[in-house]
Parts: structure tokens; sequence; C-alpha cells
């Protein structure tokens, strides 16, 4: 992908260690951007971070847990401090249990929402003042169809998060744009990646296929495509809006029975 570059610039992506979070950090940091992975799996995350820069790009790994405010504090001051500037948060983390209303309890809803909603409010609280001192900033979040726009059964916290995090984001658009800091989302359809992988059978892996107009599932290079769209200079008139990065699965007004034949 050539344009969007982010050269000099400092990111941060949460989750970063597998999935789209890796796709993102490898994104960027062919885009010029030093990227830091964070995330709570720590062989992987530091493997994920030497593999990029085995390609002769700039990554390094530290832990960190997205819900936990002292943890995100204090990774936040330290790529401040270590490599003067932050120009690029990315909220990536999230975890996706699948359980129908009447089993979830409220352990499970609450754990749900400290990942998905409370680690994205976390990081963008903790970029602030940064990026105020900076007068610049750019933070995207990683929301999903799921809940912005249509659901499935079993993912009511998850699909509660997703969409909150959209009104989240509207909010700290208006409250940071003072600063020249843009918040922008990201909604992913059905993207491949080991998490999915982990959670869906190959059969319903296929029926999704099928009901996407573009005949594939997403890659996290899709998704990573429109974040460094999201966290360039070119998108600096851009805040409080989310792409939806979907094959077109959002789009039928009717059943997928009706999707034309795939091209041959
Ligand atoms: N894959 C899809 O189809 C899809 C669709 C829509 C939205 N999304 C969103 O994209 C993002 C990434 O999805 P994915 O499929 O790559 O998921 P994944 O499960 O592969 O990756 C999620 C990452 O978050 C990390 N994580 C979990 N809890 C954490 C915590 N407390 N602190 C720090 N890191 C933590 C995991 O270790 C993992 O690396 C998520 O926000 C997800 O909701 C994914």
């Amino acid at each position: 992908m050539s344009g969007f570059d982010l050269s000099g610039k400092v990111a941060i992506v949460t989750g970063a260690q597998r999935g789209i979070g890796l796709g993102v950090a490898t994104e960027l940091a062919r885009a010029g951007a030093q990227v830091v992975l964070t995330g709570i799996k720590d062989v992987d995350g530091y493997r994920a971070a030497a593999n990029i820069c085995e390609m002769g790009l700039a990554a390094t790994y530290r832990r960190m847990d997205t819900s936990d405010e002292s943890e995100v504090t204090h990774v936040i001051d330290d790529i401040f401090a270590e490599m003067g500037r932050l120009d690029i948060a990315v909220a990536n983390a999230a975890i996706y249990p699948n359980t129908n209303i009447a089993s979830i309890t409220p352990d499970e809803w609450d754990s749900v929402m400290a990942v998905n909603l409370r680690g994205p409010f976390l990081l963008a609280k903790a970029c602030l003042p940064y990026f105020q001192r900076q007068r610049h900033g750019r933070v995207v979040f990683l929301s999903s169809i799921t809940g912005a726009r249509v659901s499935s059964p079993g993912y009511s916290h998850y699909a509660a998060s997703k969409a909150g995090i959209l009104g989240f984001m509207r909010t700290a658009a208006l409250e940071f744009a003072p600063w020249n800091v843009t918040l922008n989302a990201v909604e992913p359809g059905n993207i491949l990646t080991e998490g999915v992988m982990e959670h869906q059978s190959q059969s319903f892996v296929d029926a999704q296929c099928a009901a996407v107009p573009l005949r594939r599932l997403g890659t996290p290079q899709d998704v990573a495509h429109a974040v460094r769209f999201l966290v360039s200079d070119e998108a600096a008139y851009i805040t409080g809006q989310s792409i939806i990065v979907d094959g077109g699965q959002t789009l039928p007004e009717m059943s997928t029975a009706i999707l034309p034949e795939a091209a041959r």
C-alpha cells in the first residue's frame, strides 16, 4: 500500500500479538511508524514484535492489560519518556465469549466490559495529556458491525460493548478536538483470525463466506488498511466517524439466499 506515510510517528496497539492487532501493528510499522505492541500474552507478544523487526521495521513489545488503569498509565508514560512522543493509539484488544443472556453471569458481563469498553477509555484518557501537549494525536477504536449494525445470539455483552465504544468515540471526538486530536473507529465484519477460529466451526466460516457479497471473509490487513488511513495526515479532518470493513455483509436488504452466484 502506498501513501499514508507514518514516518517518524510513534504508535501503540493493544492486544497486538495476533489477529487484527498484529495486522494493524505490522501495517503501521510498514508505513514507517515505530510501533509498541502491547498485550497480556508476553511470549507471543515478544515474538510478534521480533517478527516485525525482522522485516526491517521498528517494533517493541510491552506487557499491558488494557483493563488495568495503572498498567495503561505506566506504559503510556514510559513510551513518552523513552521516545519523546506518541502520535497514534489503537484500541484493539477485546474478548468475545458466546453466551446466551440467560446464562451470562454479572461477572462475565463485567469482564467483557472491562476489556472492551473500560480498556479503550483508559487508553484514550492516558494518552490525552500527551496529545494535548503535542496538539496532535490520533486514536482508532476497533468496534464491530456486531452491536453497531447487526448481532447474533450469544453476543449481547460483546454487542453492547462494541456499540458503546462508538458512543464513547463520538463524545471523546468532541472533547479532544480543541487539541487537534481525532478519534475514529473501524467496524470489521467477519475477519478470519485465530480468535475467530477458536470460537467458530469451519461450517460457520463457510456460511459466513456465502453471506458476504464479496464472497470471502476479511483479513487483518483489510482492517489494517482502514486504520492506517484514519491515523494518517490525510485523514486530518475526519473525527468521530467509523468505517465499516465487511465486504458488503451488512448491505443486503433481503435474505442472503438471493445474492447472485459467485463469479467463476
Ligand atoms: N475477527 C473478527 O471477525 C472481528 C470482527 C469485528 C470486530 N473485531 C474486533 O477486532 C479486534 C481484534 O479481534 P481479533 O479477532 O483479532 O481477536 P483476537 O482474539 O485474535 O485478538 C484479541 C487480542 O486481545 C488480547 N487481549 C484480550 N484481553 C486483553 C487484555 N485484558 N489486555 C490486553 N490484551 C488483551 C488477546 O490476547 C488478543 O491478542 C477486537 O476488538 C474485536 O472485537 C474482530
